[in-house]
């Protein structure tokens, strides 16, 4: 049996960062994921990452606080955002020092540009391929600190011992098949975001919750997982984000007419308002027929062309193979897409969760720093901050509790052997991908940027029936090799479990609050609804249940932009 102190399950920047803290600590660690490190989906994090370093205009990481929890309509953890912000800026300098290259300004200093609902231009950025930078430079110090990585292993299962603590992971081996067991008694999930159960998403084919779900069955709650961010930017034809930085460097939203008409729900900060204010404005405006085939126009034209070329190249390449306009010269055609869970695995500001041994930490955990809608930026910063303290906090703990002599039975390997072929056979029912276009069909119609009972029962109803339909699958292939067949029937479980949680969360929560906009409930109601929803899992269902939301020194307020 494979055994390592520490295995961080994800290997985009929260899992490399956190696995680099944990071997810097002098632990043995080790990580597992379905992709090499260098495909993860946080390499298509484009516009920046947040920080409070001053160097456009005066800033402070209270500023940074009080712009994230007025974001996140006050249901973001104060004190675990006063960490985020307050730790924000030495973990930049450190990617810095790591080898990030980012964009300098004229003085030599770190450039930053402005963001959405941003107090300040704070967002560090390397042109508009951010993600892409940090992801090779956090790779580079993943060799360099010569960490194992189990590449192209599917987690199937975190094991919890019958004392209820973690004991390890049980993983396939996608290269050459088989199941195995990895014995560590602190596991960091890391696996990223749930996009994919939408249709018209930024998110990569691989972010399918695999880590919430890993976590749910363990016996962890999911929290605020009805908080879902749809991104005003993306393209029509295959969700693919134009970052916001389009907007940072001065570009504008436009109607049919050639109207900015952000002008009507955000006069001050215009197209930088925060997300979920942008996306509801264009979706009224698609909705009232002042769009343009389906989507609003961004336009970039009179940026020019130098800088559009120095700070935008990706998103002009991207428009260019995508909508085949050329952002120089034309608008691009854009609309919401879903983009980020605010909600994940319930954890503290360590990423511990409460089943001893296993943490979270990025897309897959839920701190509370985002509450009910992200700002653009932090989600990079996030990585970093929290990966970084989980590795941190994991490894300090494996070096205290050495060996707790918790261990993974035979028997628990066999089981899940059984469950594993059992799915690999499937001769009947219908075909993985035929399920999961038609969930991520009906939530986008049914679950979006506004949301009705009617259609929120819809869609508990669709996801009720999925879930059954989904327990028998057809695969074609029942090879063991490379059976991507295998993998989508896996990660259409995932897919499902976290659809039920935030259909049944968002059903429950009836006010209006960040990215949750109920029609029939227009308003944000914090007298009953200023509190973080948690999603158990009860034999397999939903059961849902709620807990306080930690104010330090900022009292909620009404929120406009
Ligand atoms: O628009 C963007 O570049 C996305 C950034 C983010 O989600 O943080």
């Amino acid at each position: 049996m494979i055994r390592h102190d520490v295995v961080v399950v994800g290997a985009g920047c929260a899992g490399m960062r956190a696995a680099i803290e944990a071997k810097r600590q002098g632990v043995d660690v080790a990580v597992v994921s379905k992709l090499h490190p260098t495909r993860s989906h946080s390499g298509a994090a484009e516009g920046g990452i947040n920080a409070a370093l001053g160097n456009a205009t005066e800033d402070s990481p209270e500023t940074h606080a009080f712009d994230t929890i007025k974001g996140s309509d006050y249901l973001g953890d104060q004190d675990a955002i006063e960490v985020f912000t307050r730790e924000a800026p030495g973990d930049i300098y450190e990617l810095e020092r790591m080898g990030a290259i980012f964009t300098r300004a004229a003085d030599g200093r770190l450039a930053q540009r402005p963001f959405g609902a941003a107090g300040a231009p704070r967002t560090i950025y390397s042109a508009d391929i951010t993600g892409h930078v940090l992801v090779h430079v956090l790779y580079e110090q993943m060799v360099k600190h010569d960490i194992k990585v189990y590449e192209e292993f599917f987690c199937t299962k975190v094991v919890v011992d019958d004392d209820g603590r973690c004991a390890g992971l049980i993983a396939w081996d996608i290269v050459s098949g088989g199941l195995h067991a990895i014995q560590a008694e602190h596991v960091i999930l890391a696996t990223g975001g749930v996009g994919r159960m939408y249709y018209g998403t930024t998110n990569a084919f691989s972010c399918t919750g695999d880590g919430m779900s890993l976590a749910w069955n363990a016996g962890v709650p999911l929290k605020d997982m009805e908080f879902l961010q749809f991104h005003p930017t993306t393209l029509k034809s295959n969700g693919v984000l134009i970052t916001e930085g389009c907007r940072g460097e001065g570009g504008y939203l436009r109607n049919k007419n050639g109207d900015r008409f952000m002008a009507k729900d955000a006069p001050n900060a215009m197209e930088l308002a925060s997300r979920d204010v942008v996306s509801r404005a264009e979706w009224k405006e698609i909705a009232d027929g002042n769009g343009v085939d389906g989507c609003v126009l961004l336009d970039l034209t009179h940026l020019g062309k130098k800088k559009i070329h120095t700070r935008l190249p990706g998103s002009r390449e991207l428009a260019l193979d995508y909508a085949g306009v050329d952002c120089v010269y034309e608008p691009i055609p854009v609309r919401p897409g879903a983009h980020y869970m605010m909600g994940g695995v319930d954890c503290d500001v360590w990423g511990e969760t409460m089943v001893p041994g296993l943490w979270a930490a990025g897309e897959v955990a839920c701190v509370s720093v985002h509450g009910a809608n992200r700002l653009g930026g932090n989600s990079l910063m996030e990585t970093i901050v929290f990966g970084r303290r989980a590795g941190e906090a994991a490894a300090r703990r494996a070096r205290e509790e050495r060996d707790s002599g918790s261990r993974i039975s035979e028997a628990v390997l066999n089981d899940e052997l059984a469950r594993i072929k059992g799915v690999l056979g499937g001769e009947d029912g219908e075909r993985p991908g035929a399920i999961r276009e038609e969930l991520a069909k009906h939530l986008y119609d049914n679950a979006g940027v506004f949301r009705t009972e009617a259609a929120l029962t819809s869609a508990r109803e669709k996801v009720a029936d999925l879930r059954l339909r989904a327990r028998t699958l057809r695969l074609d292939d029942h090879g063991s090799s490379f059976n991507t067949d295998l993998t989508a029937a896996l990660e259409l479980q995932s897919l499902l479990e976290c659809a039920d949680c935030l259909v049944t969360a968002a059903l429950a929560r009836q006010e209006s609050r960040g990215g949750h906009s109920r029609l029939d409930f227009p308003t944000r109601d914090d007298d009953r609804w200023m509190k973080h929803s948690l999603c158990w899992n009860d034999q397999g269902d939903v059961r849902l249940d709620y807990k306080p939301v930690t104010v330090t020194r900022w009292q909620p307020m009404a929120r406009s932009y």
